[in-house]
Parts: C-alpha cells; sequence; structure tokens
C-alpha cells in the first residue's frame, strides 16, 4: 500500500496535514463505449487518488461519465486501459470472480437507479450484501431492519419497493450500501431524491459510517447542499479530472 501525503481531518483551519495511506488509485483509466463510427470516449485518461478517512466528492456535467467511473472504480465496468488499485489490491489483475467477491466483501454502492429488488420487502433488500456474504437470513433481515432504522424507515421495514415513495426507496438504497460497514462506500447522486433534512440526515450517516480512517468514501453529486460534507471536489470534464479542490470549512473551536 502506497502511503503519501494526504488531507487532514482535523479541519481546524490550521492546514495541517497528515499522512493517510491512498484508498483508491486510478491511474489512465480509459473507457469508451459503442465501436467502429459510434465510439464514444468517455474517459479519456482518468488518474486519481483518494485516501483514506476522506469524502471525496466528485462533480461534472450530466453525460460527462461521472457513473462509469464510479462503476469502474467498483469494479462493475470493464475498462479499455489503465490502472485500477483498490484497497490495496489490483482490481485490473483480479479475476471477474474474485473481483465480484472482494467488492462483496469491500464495497458498498449507493446506484442512481436504486435498483432495489420488486419482491423483496425494504428489510430484505437491506440485508442482501450480509446474504451474500453468508451471514444467515435471521440475523440478516434483524440487521436489515436495524439499519432502516438508522435511515429513518422504522416504520416501512416489511414494505414491498412500489408501495415507497422516491425518496423512501433512495433511503433503502443507502441503507443497503451501508449495512456491512464497507471500507469503500461508492455513490452516486444519493440525495437527489431527499427533501432538505432527509438529505442532511443521509449524508451526516453516510459521513459517519463511511469516514472512518480504515475507510473512504466517493460521492457523485450536483447538490450543493452535500458539499460542505466533503474534504475534496474532483471535476471530471472531457473525460479527465481536470481539478481537485480541498473543501474550505469554517474553522471549529
Ligand atoms: N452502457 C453504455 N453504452 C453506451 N454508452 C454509454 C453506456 N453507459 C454510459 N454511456 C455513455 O457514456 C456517457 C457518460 O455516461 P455517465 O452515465 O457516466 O454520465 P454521468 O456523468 O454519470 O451523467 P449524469 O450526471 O447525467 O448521471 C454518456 O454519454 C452515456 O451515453
Ligand atoms: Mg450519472
Amino acid at each position: 500500500m502506497t502511503t503519501r501525503v494526504g488531507p487532514s481531518h482535523s479541519q481546524d483551519g490550521s492546514g495541517a496535514r497528515e499522512a493517510s495511506p491512498i484508498a483508491v488509485q486510478v491511474r489512465g483509466l480509459v473507457k469508451s463505449f459503442g465501436s467502429g463510427d459510434t465510439t464514444v470516449t468517455v474517459l479519456k485518461g482518468i488518474d486519481l487518488d483518494v485516501y483514506f478517512g476522506e469524502l471525496l466528492l466528485l462533480v461534472g456535467e450530466s453525460g460527462g461519465g461521472k457513473t462509469t467511473l464510479l462503476s469502474a472504480i467498483a469494479g462493475i465496468l470493464d475498462i479499455d486501459a489503465g490502472d485500477l488499485d483498490v484497497l490495496g489490491a489490483s482490481l485490473t489483475k483480479m479475476s471477474p470472480g474474485t473481483r465480484t467477491r472482494f467488492r462483496g466483501q469491500t464495497m458498498g454502492f449507493i446506484y442512481q437507479q436504486f435498483n432495489l429488488l420488486p419482491a423483496l420487502t425494504a428489510a430484505e433488500n437491506v440485508a442482501i450484501p450480509l446474504l451474500i456474504q453468508g451471514t444467515g437470513k435471521k440475523e440478516a433481515i434483524s440487521r436489515g431492519r436495524l439499519m432502516l432504522e438508522r435511515v429513518g424507515l422504522g416504520d416501512r421495514t416489511e414494505f414491498l419497493p412500489r408501495n415507497l415513495s422516491g425518496g423512501q426507496q433512495q433511503r433503502v438504497a443507502i441503507a443497503r450500501a451501508l449495512v456491512n460497514e464497507p471500507q469503500l462506500l461508492v455513490c452516486d447522486e444519493p440525495t437527489a431524491a431527499l427533501d432538505g433534512p432527509n438529505g442532511q440526515k443521509i449524508m451526516e450517516l453516510i459521513r459517519d459510517v463511511g469516514r472512518a480512517p480504515d475507510r473512504c468514501v466517493i460521492v457523485v453529486t450536483h447538490d450543493s447542499r452535500v458539499f460542505q460534507f466533503g474534504d475534496r471536489m474532483a471535476e471530471l470534464t472531457d473525460g479527465r479530472i481536470v481539478g481537485i479542490h480541498p473543501i474550505q470549512r469554517e474553522a471549529t473551536a
């Protein structure tokens, strides 16, 4: 694992920095869709480091490739060129089966489309990552219910997704991503369907669960209310990361 100087999380305004190891290292990532004359190169050589202990925001225009980049980092999407090191392992060198297992054990993904299974209750949907890892059904569903309480859905645990509002479905998807306390949490527009208070509560939860010293979070967002939760903001434009800026906060006493 590489160690470099990462951002400080003291947020004390002193500008102090501390050494943090790199959790996600992206080098020269290229990804195209289509073939022949219709090929579109969406990612044109992405270089990005995300440090343990930080919450990195990823912004950029619609259609610019943010979801594509997140999917590549989560090992859901094959890439055309480049290297991806995630949590000390090379995703690019893993077999598809190993990658799937690795993802299940270490990552949580909040999809832009919620991807809930329609025939399962909210609690069963949240329990899926635990069941995949071999947790017994009773315990998995009970932990699913507890997680739903934390996202404010304790009274909706036995509802099917179609009987939940869009914002409630988004919170079920968030609970599912958080339930196995992943080391790497990848969130695609996690507050898009939420009102102000719920968006605030969910971001606090994402920050608390995801931004421990041995974990990290990447959040794609258009929502300026989310910016205050980030440590740094990376901007994706024309297939490249064009800038990474620390997020300034008020000094705390
Ligand atoms: N499976 C696919 N096949 C073909 N083209 C695709 C595929 N997935 C994404 N694309 C194209 O890649 C480009 C980037 O898409 P992506 O979903 O990554 O953008 P985005 O930055 O997440 O946008 P938004 O902010 O609207 O969610 C788009 O032009 C899209 O049409
Ligand atoms: Mg997207």
